[in-house]
C-alpha cells in the first residue's frame, strides 16, 4: 500500500468502529434537565466517572479471581492497570472541581433527589474493597438487573478477603475467624492481620506479597484521594448544605472518606 493511501469510506452498514465503540448511542445519552449551559459538563463527568467505575470493577472482580485461583501475576497486573485507571478517574474531577454555589445551583434543583449516592457501580467498587452493607441494596429495590448484580456481588468475597485467603495459603498466621467471616459484612480489622502485614513488611521487600501490599496501598490511597476530591468539590459547590440524596452533605461525606481501604496495611506501618 502507498504511503498517501486514504482510509476507506465506503462501507455498506454502520461504520465498523461504530459497530464496536457505539460511539452513536453514547453520544445520545446526554439529556441536561436545565437550561444551563454548565449542566453538560457535570452530566457527562458523572457519565465518565460511571464508566471508569465499571472499568475498575472489571479490573478488580479479575485481581480476586485470579487471587483466588493462586494466579498472582495475573492479580498484579490487573490492580496495576487499575490503579493507573483510579489515575484517570481522579483526574476527571478537574472540570467541575471549582463550582461556585451560584454556579452549581442553577442546574441543582434538576437533579431532584438524584445523587452519586445511588450510583450501584461505585457500590459494587466499596463491595469490593470490603465495605459491604445489605442496606445499600435497598435504593435498587426497582431496578432488577442492578439488583441482582449488587446481591451476587454482596455475597462474594471482596479483593481483600482473597487476599487475606492467600496469605493463610502461603502459611501466614491468619485467623480462622477472618477466613470464614460471612463476606457479605462489612470488613472489620484484626489485630492478628496487622501483625501478618507487619511481619511480610519487615522482611524482603522484592517478595511477591510485599509488592502485592504495595499494589493493593496504592489503590487505597487512590481510592481515598477520589473521596477527597469529591469531598473538597463538595464543599466549594455547596457548603454545608444537605445534599440532594438527603444526606447531611459534607459532614456526611467527611465521616465517609475517613474510612481506610485495606485497614491493617496502613495501621501495620506503625510495627515494621
Ligand atoms: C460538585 C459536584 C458534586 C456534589 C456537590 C456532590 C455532592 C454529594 C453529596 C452531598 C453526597 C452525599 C449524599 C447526598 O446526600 O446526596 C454525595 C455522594 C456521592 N457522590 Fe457526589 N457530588 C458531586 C459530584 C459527584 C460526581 C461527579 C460523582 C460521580 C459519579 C459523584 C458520586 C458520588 C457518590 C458515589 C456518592 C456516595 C459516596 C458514598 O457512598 O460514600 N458525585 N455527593
Amino acid at each position: 500500500m502507498s504511503h498517501d493511501a486514504a482510509p476507506n469510506l465506503d462501507f455498506a452498514g454502520t461504520t465498523p468502529y461504530e459497530d464496536y465503540v457505539q460511539a452513536d448511542v453514547l453520544t445520545h445519552l446526554q439529556h441536561p434537565r436545565s437550561e444551563d449551559p454548565g449542566e453538560m459538563v457535570f452530566l457527562v463527568t458523572t457519565q465518565v466517572m460511571e464508566l471508569w467505575f465499571t472499568v475498575i470493577v472489571h479490573e478488580w472482580e479479575t485481581a480476586t479471581r485470579a487471587l483466588r485461583e493462586d494466579r498472582l501475576p495475573v492479580a498484579m497486573d490487573a490492580l496495576k492497570r487499575s490503579a493507573r485507571e483510579l489515575d484517570a478517574l481522579n483526574a476527571s474531577w478537574r472540570p467541575i472541581a471549582q463550582l461556585t454555589p451560584s454556579q452549581f445551583n442553577a442546574y441543582r434543583s434538576a437533579l431532584g433527589e438524584g445523587s452519586g449516592f445511588q450510583s450501584a457501580m461505585y457500590r459494587r467498587m466499596e463491595f469490593l474493597l470490603g465495605e459491604k452493607s445489605s442496606s445499600m441494596l435497598v435504593p435498587h429495590r426497582g431496578a432488577p438487573r442492578v439488583h441482582a448484580e449488587l446481591e451476587k456481588a454482596l455475597h462474594e468475597p471482596s479483593l481483600y478477603d482473597e487476599t487475606l485467603r492467600l496469605l493463610a495459603r502461603r502459611g501466614l498466621p491468619v485467623p480462622q475467624a477472618v477466613l470464614t467471616r460471612d463476606v457479605s459484612q462489612k470488613y472489620e480489622p484484626s489485630a492478628e492481620v496487622e501483625a501478618v502485614w507487619a511481619r511480610l513488611y519487615e522482611g524482603d521487600q522484592q517478595s511477591d506479597l510485599v509488592r502485592l501490599g504495595e499494589a493493593l496501598t496504592d489503590v487505597g490511597e487512590l481510592v481515598w484521594r477520589w473521596r477527597n476530591d469529591h469531598l473538597v468539590a463538595t464543599r466549594r459547590a455547596m457548603g454545608s448544605k444537605t445534599g440532594t440524596g438527603g444526606s447531611a452533605g459534607v459532614a456526611w461525606l467527611e465521616k465517609r472518606a475517613r474510612k481506610n481501604v485495606f485497614p491493617e496495611l496502613w495501621t501495620a506501618r506503625s510495627h515494621v
